[in-house]
This record gives C-alpha cells, structure tokens and sequence, in this order.
C-alpha cells in the first residue's frame, strides 16, 4: 500500500479537489471556484488539509476558524480508500491543530440527504444540537 501523507491544500490542488468530491457526492458551491480557494487559504492553510498517495489526493478535510469557534467541511475520503481510517486520520489532525489555536469547541453541518453519517461522526464524541440552521448568500 502506497504511503498516506497528510498535507496542507494549495491553490494547485484546486482541480484535485473539486474532483475528489464531485465522486463523493458532494455538491459544488459558490464559494469552491479557485478565487475562494485563494481566499481561504490567505486565512488558515494549515486548517484545510489533504490526504496524498502517490501523488494524488484522497481525501480532504476542510477545518477552519473564526477565532471562537472551528468548523469542519467537506470531509470526504474515495471511494477505493475508504473503510482504512483515513478520514479518522483526517479529522484527528484538524482537530489537534484546531486545539493548538487555541480552539474549543468545533461544529459541522451534514445535508438531509447525507443523514446516515451522523454515525461515523457521533463514533468520534460529536453530539447533535436540535438548532435552526440559517444562511444567506451576500452579494
Ligand atoms: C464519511 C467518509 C469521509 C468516511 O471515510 P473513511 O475513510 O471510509 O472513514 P474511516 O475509514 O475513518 O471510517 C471509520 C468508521 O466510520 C464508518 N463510516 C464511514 N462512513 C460512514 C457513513 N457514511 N455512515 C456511517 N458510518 C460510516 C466506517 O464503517 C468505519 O467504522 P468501523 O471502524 O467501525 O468499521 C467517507 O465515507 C466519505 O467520503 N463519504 C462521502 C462524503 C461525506 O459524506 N462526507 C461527510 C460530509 S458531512
């Protein structure tokens, strides 16, 4: 088995990822074009990190923080590499450079459609809060 490295995403990446999650069913948003790219990774590169192998990237986890709380998006692992630990590896990481800012308390979103991996996430101590989601797009 190829070695696993775990390393920040960089705006070379941006085709890599996108793809990586289009095969994970997750959905693009507005915010995934390369200009948002660059725009995240001028506030925390070290939060959004990516798993390699051979050159290619597996998997993803998207960590930032806002100072008060972190947050965790778009964690996804392919297909072929699933099942091996991979995202616990990818969420471990996240979590620990999130402590190290100082970080203490980290929240995640799942879609209505994606309910079912509320499981593998209650596996690592996260709890659900019956809150009412809000957004708007800006501009
Ligand atoms: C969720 C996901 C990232 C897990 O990746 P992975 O590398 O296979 O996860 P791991 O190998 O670390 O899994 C560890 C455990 O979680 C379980 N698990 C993984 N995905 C699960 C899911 N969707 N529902 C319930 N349990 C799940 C595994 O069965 C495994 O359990 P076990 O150790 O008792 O056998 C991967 O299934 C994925 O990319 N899914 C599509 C994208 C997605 O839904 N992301 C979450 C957005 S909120």
């Amino acid at each position: 088995m190829p070695e696993i490295a775990l390393r920040p995403c960089t705006l070379a990446d941006h085709e890599a990822i996108n793809s990586l999650w289009h095969g994970c069913g997750l959905h693009p948003s507005r915010s995934d074009t390369l200009d948002g790219l660059a725009r995240k990774l001028e506030r925390d590169p070290e939060l959004f990190l990516l798993a390699v192998a051979d050159d290619e990237v597996i998997g993803t986890v998207l960590g930032s923080y806002d100072g008060r709380r972190g947050w965790i998006n778009r964690l996804a692992v392919r297909q072929d590499w699933r099942g091996k630990g991979l995202a616990d590896r990818l969420m471990a990481e996240v979590e620990r450079r999130l402590v190290a800012l100082g970080c203490d308390k980290v929240n995640l979103l799942i879609e209505p459609e994606n309910a079912g991996v509320q499981t593998y996430y209650e596996r690592l101590g996260y709890g659900t809060d019956p809150l009412i989601f809000m957004e708007k797009w800006l501009g």
